[in-house]
């Protein structure tokens, strides 16, 4: 049967259900089957925590996972993702050893502490201003994730990036085609058109930005990068433009998703929103547990280098991999009392971020944006509550997990 292997479980990504809470079957397959072979997937789906992370850890897996996907392609579809491919296939993200090496020691002179730290009084602006404009909604439903947690990081990033904020609604919608190819949406049937659209249209931008930054430089993020160089080494303008595409892009949805499960979280378990208000001190850890308990990361994908085994399972080269990092993050063996959410929880290892060499860069830039979004939401509202009549709406993806649609009532 379609989506059922051997042990006779199935997973299903695309089901509604499963969308709404993945976690009553990562918890069935962690404990029945920890390395699942999903049929309707064509991969691997690891679920316990100590495998998520060894996996992450280990030279057995790699992230070079696109050419095998694009040679495999039709001569049409190869036509349509060709540009795509190719600046993709200059992210550090998708590169390993050395050329990730290389990469990620040029990069780490843009992504320094102070260089995040300078952006904290940027973000409160930021948080503030859109606070202020949806005081004008006070009185209707409003979707939280359209007009907040969308719009926070992503004007955090286009002004790192030096882009105009007026520019939001292009970019919205170059990242959003692009994000139906890379978040592996499940259900979407252009995605190939869309992305390709994306892509050519956000690389256009930024590669003009970068010739103009060339001549006429500017202190900020973006001429850091420029200027980055480790031992004489830089990166060549087409790993410029790649990078850019990959800053905004892993830097403004993940985040979204985190304000918008945080806020979805908190209204859920209003025993938690009043501990914090009690001691807004905790924002800290609970921003961690949010990234724990319902992170944006619900999958990470990798491909088999060399066979291997797992679990008495072999693992062949080529096969594709996915690691549940939000079902590790509510493994039983790692965290105790792992499905409550718990915003004093300490000790809180989770994996949302990542682990080994491709850890997240952004990590401190985004727990900063997380930390402010979310206080200054409940501090604004203090009657915010969820929408009676309409529910969230989840993404159609595997790989992040967060809200599409997050209606709200403000004014309680
Ligand atoms: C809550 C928000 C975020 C989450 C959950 C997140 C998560 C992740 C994860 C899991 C990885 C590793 C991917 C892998 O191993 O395949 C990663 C890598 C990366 N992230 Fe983030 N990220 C977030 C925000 C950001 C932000 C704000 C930026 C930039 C401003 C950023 C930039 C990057 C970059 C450049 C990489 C690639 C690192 C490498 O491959 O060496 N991320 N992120």
């Amino acid at each position: 049967m379609d989506g059922q292997d051997a042990s006779g479980l199935e997973y299903n990504p695309s089901d509604p259900d499963v969308m709404a809470d993945p976690f009553p079957v990562y918890e069935k397959l962690r404990e029945e089957d920890p390395v699942h072979w999903s049929p309707s997937v064509k991969s691997w789906i690891i679920t316990r925590y100590t495998d998520v992370r060894d996996m992450l850890l280990s030279d057995n897996l790699s992230v070079n996972r696109l050419v095998q996907f694009y040679t495999a392609l039709p001569p049409r579809e190869a036509e349509l993702l060709k540009d795509m491919v190719y600046y993709l296939n200059l992210w550090l993200a998708f590169r390993d050893p050395p050329d990730h090496t290389r990469l990620r020691r040029i990069m780490r002179h843009a992504f320094t502490a102070s260089a995040i730290e300078k952006m904290r009084p940027n973000i409160v602006e930021i948080s503030n201003m859109l606070l202020d404009r949806l005081e004008e909604k006070k009185t209707d439903k409003v979707d939280l994730v359209r007009e907040y947690a969308l719009q926070l990081p992503a004007f955090v990033i286009m002004d790192l990036l030096d882009v105009p904020r007026d520019r939001l609604d292009d970019f919205k919608e170059w990242s959003d085609d692009m994000a139906v190819f890379i978040g592996g949406a499940r259900n979407a049937t252009d995605k190939y058109e869309r992305a390709a659209r994306g892509c050519t249209n956000m690389s256009a931008y930024f590669r003009e930005l970068v010739i103009e930054r060339s001549k006429n430089p500017k202190p900020g993020f973006l001429q850091d990068l420029i200027d980055a160089r480790d031992k004489g080494d830089k990166l060549s303008d087409d790993e410029l433009v790649a990078t850019c595409i990959l800053v905004l892009f892993a830097g403004h949805e993940t985040t979204t998703n985190l304000i918008g499960n945080a806020t979805l979280l908190f209204l859920r378990h209003p025993d938690q929103l009043n501990r914090l208000r009690e001691e807004p001190a905790l924002i800290q850890s609970a921003i961690e547990e949010v990234l724990r308990y319902d992170g944006p990361t619900n999958a990470l994908v990798r491909e088999v280098a060399e066979d291997h085994e797992l679990h008495g399972k072999t693992l062949k080269e080529g096969e594709r991999v996915f690691v549940m990092v939000n079902s590790a993050n509510r493994d039983p063996r790692r965290f105790e009392d792992a499905d409550t959410f718990d915003i004093t929880r300490e000790n809180n290892r989770h994996l949302t971020f990542g682990q080994g060499i491709h850890l997240c860069l952004g990590a401190k830039l985004a727990r900063e944006e997380g930390r402010i979004a979310v206080q200054a939401l409940f501090d604004r509202f203090p009657d915010i509550s969820l929408d009676p009549d309409e529910g969230p709406e989840w993404l159609d993806a595997m790989v992040p997990r967060g809200t599409r649609r997050l209606p709200v009532r403000l004014g309680g």
